[in-house]
């Protein structure tokens, strides 16, 4: 078992304030069932607690009415080496998000490039070290891809998903390290199994049921691997290769599709 590391991190969430579901744009999402703020809220702090528990920095951005899905701050723009690329959403019900948080960078100074492009943000932009894998299919657009290598400097990984309720990459795939991902191989088309199976030939491997429960919206620091806490054989496997699982609960929040990962967008100064 290989000796882990945690690394302080810092990242942007915001309060699920004015959590529902009143549209549907994923799969996961049925605005005939009633959601339930309070507890929405409750899940939430207890996941900004951990991440302050684990010694993490955690800043905020103030949720605006009208925008239910504003919680999930990881869509908000994609960071790196202190540049910020904003975020441009598919669906007119998000749009409003992309300035929203451009806004934010800006007033404490980051350098945003407002996006030409659809993405949306870290749901489909994985930093993984020197590389960013990137999701296609149902948000962000291969253009964007381009725009996010030009900006951003890095080599952009194209990565194709295949079954709708793993809309955004970050459903599917998640960052354990700076060499490790894991994630769940059916919501890929072939070609771009391939690739990762390529890149990431000891890649831990998620099954139906754990990323169902979306144990692959999870966040690492190096050491630490925070999870939603139904992900049990995931979490046994992580511990295997000598990572801590931190199970959550956020099923609140899954009714609009997200999770641990979708509510925390990493700020890579
Ligand atoms: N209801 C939101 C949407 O469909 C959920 C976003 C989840 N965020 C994520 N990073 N996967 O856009």
């Amino acid at each position: 078992m290989s000796p882990r590391t945690a690394t302080p991190r810092h990242y942007l969430m915001c309060r699920p304030v004015h959590f529902t579901v009143d549209y549907s744009i994923n799969p996961w999402m049925d605005p005939a069932k009633p959601t339930d703020t309070g507890t929405a809220l409750a899940q939430w702090d207890q996941l900004h607690a951990l991440f302050q528990r684990l010694g993490h920095t955690v800043e905020l951005i103030e949720p605006l009415p009208g925008l239910p899905d504003m919680v999930f701050a990881a869509n908000g723009a994609t960071t790196l080496d202190g540049r910020v690329l904003g975020a441009r959403f598919r669906h007119p019900e998000r749009a409003a998000e992309g300035p929203a948080y451009a806004d934010w960078f800006r007033a404490r100074g980051w350098r945003v490039k407002d996006a030409e492009h659809v993405n949306e943000g870290e749901g489909d932009l994985l930093v993984v070290g020197e590389r960013v894998l990137a999701g296609t299919g149902f948000r962000t657009e291969a253009a964007a891809h381009a725009e996010a290598r030009e900006f951003l400097g890095r080599e952009v990984v194209p990565l194709r998903l295949v079954d709708p309720r793993y809309y955004h990459l970050d459903t599917a795939l998640a960052v354990l390290s700076d060499t490790e991902v894991m994630y769940h191989p059916p919501a890929f088309d072939a070609a771009s199994r391939a690739v990762l199976e390529r890149l990431y030939p000891d890649a831990l491997l998620a099954d139906a049921d754990d990323a169902r429960v979306f144990g692959l919206n999870a966040v690492s620091d190096g050491a630490n691997v925070v999870l939603p806490e139904a992900a049990v054989r995931l979490a046994e496997r992580l511990r295997e290769r000598g990572f801590t699982p931190i199970g959550v609960d956020l099923t609140e929040l899954l009714r609009a599709g997200g999770a641990v990962k979708c509510c925390t967008l990493e700020l890579r100064h």
